[in-house]
């Protein structure tokens, strides 16, 4: 496992930012798929930063997001087409075919997910995936509890997670909220991961994470089991980890 620790929040997000950066650069055909919520924004607008400043050939990278949110339109602004749009594409000029999201709304989410899946094979497969970790220890919408072999798919929302939604986006009771997921399966088929936690209310979940039993009771610690995946961590988050960190 790669530990990777930063002292400071700001050079947690320039390391991440210029991980994603250089993943474009080593393969200009790359996909990378991305997280969002309060740990990646500011990474993401770092990468808009960087590309604006020293611009490079970045057409023929795709994009897209681990998770969504269903029941809001992409365009409201708590889902992640929009933050992702605002935060990253938009910078990088990134065409509509080259972002690839799951629907906020469908009538047909399965088939949805497997068009998914397959427009990503087709793209010869995940290069790169930056995880978000939630404070449960859930990847996407993968709550504790989810088999290991889940693939893309329509989930409920995790009530604290709906509540926190609803207040950031003002989405009134009687709208039902729910999320639509990449599964474990194929996170663990992406070539290489960067799992992303900073801030002390990660500090406990890290720890389970990284040195807990593997168990879907906490399914980012399958990660344990990827044979390339990196944790990066600032100083909080890591804060609660075994000595020599
Ligand atoms: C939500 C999102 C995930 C994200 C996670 C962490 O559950 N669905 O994609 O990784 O939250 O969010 P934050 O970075 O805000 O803690």
């Amino acid at each position: 496992m790669k530990i990777t620790v930063t002292p400071t929040e700001r050079e947690f997000d320039c390391v991440a930012a210029w991980r994603i950066i250089g993943q474009m650069l080593n393969k200009p055909a790359s996909v990378i798929g991305l997280s969002t919520g309060r740990t990646t924004g500011n990474m993401h607008r770092l990468v808009g930063e960087i590309y604006t400043a020293h611009p490079f050939e970045a057409s023929g990278i795709t994009f897209f997001g681990q998770d969504e949110v269903t029941g809001v339109s992409r365009h409201y602004f708590g889902a992640c087409y929009a933050m992702l749009k605002t935060e990253l594409m938009d910078a990088l000029s990134v065409k509509e075919e080259n972002f690839l999201m799951l629907p906020t709304e469908c009538d047909d989410f399965g088939r949805a997910c497997r068009l998914f899946e397959n427009e990503i094979e087709t793209r010869g497969g995940i290069d790169l995936l930056i995880l978000g970790l939630g404070e449960n220890g859930h990847l996407g919408f993968n709550q504790p509890g989810c088999p290991f072999d889940s693939e893309t798919r329509l989930t409920g929302m995790h009530p604290e997670l709906e509540v926190r939604i609803r207040r950031e986006t003002n989405t009134p009771p009687e709208k039902h909220l729910g999320g639509v997921t990449l599964g474990i399966k194929n996170i663990m088929q992406a070539r290489r991961i960067i799992l992303v936690a900073k801030g002390a209310n990660k500090t406990d979940i890290v720890k389970r994470m990284l040195e807990g039993p593997v168990t879907t009771e906490v399914p980012a610690s399958i990660l344990q089991l990827h044979p390339h995946c990196e944790f990066l961590l600032d100083s909080a988050a890591a804060a609660g980890l075994s000595t020599g960190r």
